[in-house]
């Protein structure tokens, strides 16, 4: 069973339904794009411009690494995407949603159905087992049976290898667990588009490969992965690599550029 292919996105024990069901994006569809982004922050010593007119267009199964210096704007770029944080100026559009536009209420909704986030220290509920965690985004969206969701939670937890822990706490388990039922949380309402704030910053080289190796396998059946990663042999793993530098996005970022930015 693929859970991942597009002609069948469902597992088997989480049946398609009206209500839940979700178009699969066209190839080449821009499926995320940041318009003329500019934020803004308001600091006691003035104004910082952490964006300066940002533009970005993902296209439907791109898989997009993001790479710059600590400091150039990584994190609130993708916060932009995931309407953590809002744009000071600019359009933002995932899937075709507005999100500069959504309130808080139409944020929270959307952010479940369309997105999956995975931070980099996992964020993980701790008094949830693994498995609760995993279906609680579930619950959230109203989706399926509680008997549906408890199967589809423990399929997405054997799909990232850590099924044989699924009761236990997210304190019992390592780091590189932790980030693998992370992804499990993210798949779990199936979401078109999967964003993600350095998912392997805190892990190490192994465990980041093996996690690294979970997004390539989503990205090889054309989802849409936009990631933030300090990993340079990483990023070069993607299918673009997209650099920030002070603010700016400068795209198409060629081999021989990549060591110099280890120096961050
Ligand atoms: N809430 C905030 N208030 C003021 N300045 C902020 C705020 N958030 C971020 N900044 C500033 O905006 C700039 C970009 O921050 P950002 O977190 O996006 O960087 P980053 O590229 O993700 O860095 P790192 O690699 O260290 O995670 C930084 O100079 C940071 O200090
Ligand atoms: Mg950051």
């Amino acid at each position: 069973m693929n859970i991942f292919a597009k002609s069948n996105k469902r597992l088997s024990s989480f049946p398609a339904s009206t209500e839940m069901a979700q178009d699969v994006p066209l190839p080449n569809e821009n499926l995320i794009e940041l318009r003329n982004v500019i934020k803004r922050y308001e600091t006691p010593g003035g104004a910082y411009v952490a964006l300066k007119n940002a533009n970005l267009t993902v296209k439907a199964g791109e898989f997009v690494a993001v790479i710059g210096k600590s400091g150039s704007g990584k994190s609130t770029l993708i916060n932009t995407v995931t309407g953590i944080d809002r744009p000071t100026v600019g359009e933002i559009y995932v899937a075709g949603t507005p999100v500069h536009q959504l309130d808080e209420g139409q944020m929270a909704v959307w952010r479940g159905q369309q997105l999956g986030i995975i931070f980099q220290f996992f964020q993980l509920l701790p008094t949830l087992t693994l498995l609760e965690n995993v279906i609680l985004p579930m619950e959230f969206a109203r989706r399926s049976t509680p008997a549906e969701r408890q199967a589809r939670a423990m399929e997405l937890l054997e799909l990232v290898g850590v099924a044989n822990h699924a009761n236990k706490y997210p304190t019992a388990i390592s780091g590189g667990q932790q980030q693998r039922v992370a992804i499990a949380r993210a798949l779990a309402n199936d979401p078109p588009v999967l964003v993600a704030d350095e998912p392997t910053g805190n892990l190490d080289a192994k465990t980041a490969d093996a996690v690294f190796g979970i997004f390539e396998k989503f990205a090889a059946q054309g989802r849409t992965i936009l990631m933030v990663t300090h990993d340079n042999d990483l990023a070069s793993r993607a299918s673009r690599v997209v650099l920030l530098a002070d603010g700016e996005i400068a795209e198409e970022v060629m081999e021989y550029a990549l060591p110099s930015l280890n120096q961050t």
